[in-house]
């Protein structure tokens, strides 16, 4: 990752040595107690365990989540073995071996338990907790994160879903070809008064993602509540693509705004010439914000979904394996606010 320069790019966090071997330690008591990513008790579990990783880890992530200065930060050092991983998996959900990569999994998951509750979407990689992120022939040109040949325009994570996550992490497992993932952050983007005022009303519309929608869909309809909540969860996301509702795309602290924006999936509203160029001028702030990071493998970069924004440029994947491997996982300040879009108060899947 390259060295950090003023304001830009995130903030790093070099594990030692020794801190690495404690956060390995911390990894095997939580996969002794559960080795299930799936499993209901796998969060709880990693937030209890979380409590063993070094201190120093620890107090640095909780001041990044305190603090809200750094809209994107790292954490490096996790030792990854490229041969004993594996290959990386055709497409998601294809792991030949998932036992290889637990131990690292455990460690994205305790990391990311110090900033808040894990969770997964029932409507996006079937359910699972944490996802693969690997480049899938048949999404090369698409804007979800399995394509490569096309670049990934940078965006707020699920910016059109109200429970969109606070923090989404990538652990990063392999990257020969040194693939650079894009960030930008709200706190580099100045706007004069007039301008922020109206990315603060509800003016704009955006669309779910491709990776949500109905042709990415191979579970089949459970029975009982949750088979309901599943059916009600890809009613509502197929209304939000046909008739999304206006948002405002700035909110919070008019000092220090949250940003939800993925202009990819924006409607302009072509009759609102105030809305058309306060958007154009977030943009092109946003672009000219925008700096490359190059995820190492044993890296994990968390993303501040309410202050940055995330993309990644356009590679060749060769599809043998070798190419860029993430572990991705989303992360809530408080998994409480889903409750009625979760079958039980302790299931961590959203609807
Ligand atoms: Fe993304």
């Amino acid at each position: 990752m390259p060295a950090r320069v003023g304001n830009v790019g995130p903030a790093v966090f070099r594990l030692t040595p020794e801190e690495a071997a404690q956060a390995a330690r911390a990894a095997d008591l939580l996969l002794a107690e559960c080795s299930d990513t799936a499993a209901a008790e796998f969060p709880v579990l990693a937030a209890v365990h979380a409590y063993g990783l070094p201190p120093r880890l620890r107090g640095f992530l909780l001041r990044m989540r305190a603090q809200e200065h750094d809209a994107t930060f790292a954490v490096e050092g996790f030792p990854v073995d490229d041969a004993a991983i594996g290959p990386t998996p055709a497409r998601w959900g294809q792991q030949p071996d998932p036992s290889t990569t637990l131990a690292l999994e455990a460690c994205l998951a305790l990391s990311g338990s110090v900033l808040g509750d894990l969770f997964g979407w029932a409507t996006q990689q079937d359910g699972a907790l944490i996802h693969d992120i690997a480049p899938n022939p048949d999404d090369a040109d698409s804007q979800v994160g399995s394509s490569s040949a096309e670049l990934l325009w940078w965006h707020t994570e699920e910016a059109f879903h109200p429970l969109r996550c606070d923090y989404l992490g990538l652990l990063c497992l392999r990257n020969h070809d040194r693939v650079p993932t894009t960030v930008g952050s709200v706190g580099d983007v100045e706007l004069d008064t007039s301008m922020r005022e109206v990315l603060f009303e509800p003016r704009y519309r955006i669309r779910p993602d491709d990776s949500h929608l109905a042709d990415r869909r191979t579970l089949s309809r459970p029975e009982g509540k949750k088979g309901r909540l599943l059916a009600a969860a890809r009613q509502r996301i197929d209304r939000m693509d046909r008739e999304p509702q206006r948002v405002a795309l700035l909110s919070g602290d008019p000092d220090a705004p949250y940003l939800a924006v993925d202009p990819y999936y924006t409607d302009i509203p072509a009759d609102d010439p105030d809305a058309v160029h306060a958007f154009d001028s977030l943009r092109a702030q946003l672009d000219k914000a925008l700096v490359e990071v190059v995820l190492e493998p044993g890296s994990i970069l968390f993303i501040d979904n309410f202050r940055a924004v995330h993309g990644r440029a356009p590679f060749h994947a060769r599809y043998d394996g070798t190419d860029r491997w993430l572990k991705r996982v989303n992360i809530t300040r408080d998994v409480r606010k889903s409750r009625a879009h979760r079958l039980s108060s302790d299931s961590w899947t959203v609807y």
